[in-house]
């Protein structure tokens, strides 16, 4: 294939069904992984709709063909009190038949020239095995500190029947382990007053919330109702938003989505706005559990950046276990010294792109 056959070029109306078709080509998780959505309507939603203002995104083409594809979406944060757009890398996937070739090389580049246009002031990646040598030791972009995974388990069975072999003593020890929180004393009750409501969509109420906790937080995705209107309510997936509610008001929200990883279902935290300090975290946290007891899920989990405070509220909260590293790096240059500090950012799974 000579080089000069591919066309490069902004994102196009069709695009959205051939990006879809390369990245569900890729994707091999054969049943044994679902995480978000990827259909066109995904990345029309994703790329179109976004209220802090199109994906900027890059492609290469061979025929009707997408082989290459590279996107930064635009997200409003609040840093240290002020209204920053910053970006998300996305969807970084070259056809395992034409990778080598400088194909993202290319995308990439017009990519961050036109997020610098747009007005995005620096990027942060959450990097796959493969892009994170590219990224860091490439382009020089900076790894501050990596996020983890804090869970709570809730079924031993299906967890153990996933990774323990033989699958017969898998099954006993998961009974077995499965009865074991039964002798330990229930936890205590929500508080008096409390109330917990499903949230079909985010209004006035929900800026108000944002707007009373927001000066707690450094760094920071900004999450009016806007936001989570599109992010929750208007995506193509699935969503559980749960309101709770003291004396009737509303004084935290926290958005639920269920995966397969691995043949296990997971229950995710995807989101929480809630005040910086208090016991409104721990209480959305016990919400988040019920439901997915409820719902039989066999691991609860939530995005969480090791060793900071936030770590510490999601521990206190019953998120005891750590799992996984997620590499986080951020842009070189990035004009915000706070992005450089761990303790400053409020990060939630929402904030990623993986669910
Ligand atoms: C990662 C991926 C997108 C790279 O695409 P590609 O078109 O083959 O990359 P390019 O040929 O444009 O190379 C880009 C740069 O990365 C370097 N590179 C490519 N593969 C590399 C590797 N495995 N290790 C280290 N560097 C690598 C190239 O040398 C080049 O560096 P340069 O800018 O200094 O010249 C592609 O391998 C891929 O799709 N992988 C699977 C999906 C994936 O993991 N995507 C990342 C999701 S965040």
């Amino acid at each position: 294939m000579a080089d000069d056959e591919y066309e490069f070029g902004p994102l196009r109306r069709d695009d959205p069904e051939a990006i879809s078709d390369l990245i569900t080509r890729m994707d091999g998780g054969r049943g044994e992984q679902r995480l978000r959505d990827k259909s066109a309507a995904y990345y029309r939603w994703m790329y179109l709709d976004n209220p802090a203002g199109q994906a900027v995104v890059h492609s290469a083409r061979l025929g009707d063909k997408v082989v290459a594809s590279f996107a930064v979406a635009p997200k409003i944060f609040q840093v240290e009190g002020r209204r920053v757009i910053v970006g998300k890398t996305m969807d970084m996937f070259t056809d395992p038949g034409h990778q080598g070739r400088g194909l993202i090389k290319r995308c990439t580049a017009a990519v961050f020239a036109g997020a610098r246009d747009a007005g995005i002031a620096g990027w942060y990646v959450t990097p796959s095995v493969n892009s994170y040598p590219i990224f860091r030791d490439r382009w020089g972009y900076v790894e501050d500190f990596s996020l983890a995974y804090r869970t709570r388990v809730l079924r031993w069975g299906p967890l153990l029947a996933a990774f323990l072999r033989p699958r017969p003593v898998a099954r006993l020890l998961g009974a077995v382990l499965g009865r074991l929180p039964r002798l330990v004393p229930r936890r205590r009750r929500a508080p008096r007053g409390t109330t917990v409501e499903l949230l079909e969509s985010f209004d006035s109420e929900a800026d108000r919330l944002w707007d009373s906790v927001a000066p707690g937080y450094r760094v920071a995705m900004v999450r009016d109702s806007e936001y989570l209107n599109w992010r929750y309510v208007a995506n193509p997936d699935r969503y559980t938003c749960l309101a709770l509610r003291r004396g009737g008001r509303l004084v935290g929200i926290v958005v639920l989505t269920e995966t397969i990883r691995r043949g296990v279902r997971v229950g995710e935290v995807v989101d929480l706005v809630c005040p910086a300090g208090g016991d409104t975290l721990r209480l959305l946290l016990r919400v988040a559990l019920t439901h997915f007891r409820r719902e039989g899920v066999a691991l609860v989990q939530a995005w969480s950046i090791p060793g900071t405070g936030l770590d510490r509220r999601l521990r206190g909260a019953g998120l005891r276990l750590r799992r996984g590293h997620v590499k986080f790096l951020v842009s070189p240059n990035f004009p915000e010294p706070a992005v450089h500090d761990p303790e400053a950012w409020f990060i939630t799974q929402g904030d990623g792109n993986d669910v």
